[in-house]
């Protein structure tokens, strides 16, 4: 599996975003260990609070079915009627999801302006995090 491909793959679950109140659509493929993708977009509600974002949907899917060990996650978004927007990245929420089960190596897949994809660590994007090794 490809960046690209991995990619493709989020760009294809943004088509499932539920955002009517932000009107923002995000999609995530999440890559594990044994090569498998698990995908999610955003599920906002009308109590806003409840809202998923796309990459925990994919990690909660993943871990709920027994996985915990992942190498990749390529995430997409940008206002639903539009092409995606370069550059979206995880909320801090997400990071923190993404700490809590990967280690700072995992890399994380950002849409870049020529339809190609940025490459960025956690470790880059969550510096002095709290995880599990904090406690
Ligand atoms: N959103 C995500 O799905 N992932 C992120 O990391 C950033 C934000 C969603 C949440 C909400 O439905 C919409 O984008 C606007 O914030």
């Amino acid at each position: 599996m490809t960046d690209m491909e991995l990619m493709a793959l989020a760009h294809k679950a943004r088509e499932q975003a539920y955002c009517p109140y932000s009107g923002f659509a995000v999609g995530a493929a999440l890559l594990d260990a044994d090569g498998n993708v698990w995908t999610g977009c955003n599920i906002e509600n009308a109590a806003y609070g409840p809202t998923n974002c796309a990459e925990r949907t994919a990690f909660f899917k993943a871990v709920s079915e027994g996985v915990r060990k992942f190498d990749r996650i390529a995430i997409t978004g940008g206002p639903a009627d539009q092409a995606p927007k370069a550059g979206t990245a995880p909320c801090g929420v997400c990071r923190q999801v993404m700490a809590e089960f990967c280690t700072p190596d995992f890399v994380v897949l950002l849409a870049d302006e020529q339809g190609g994809v940025k490459s960025l660590t956690l470790a880059e994007l969550f510096p002095f995090g709290f995880g599990p090794t904090s406690l």
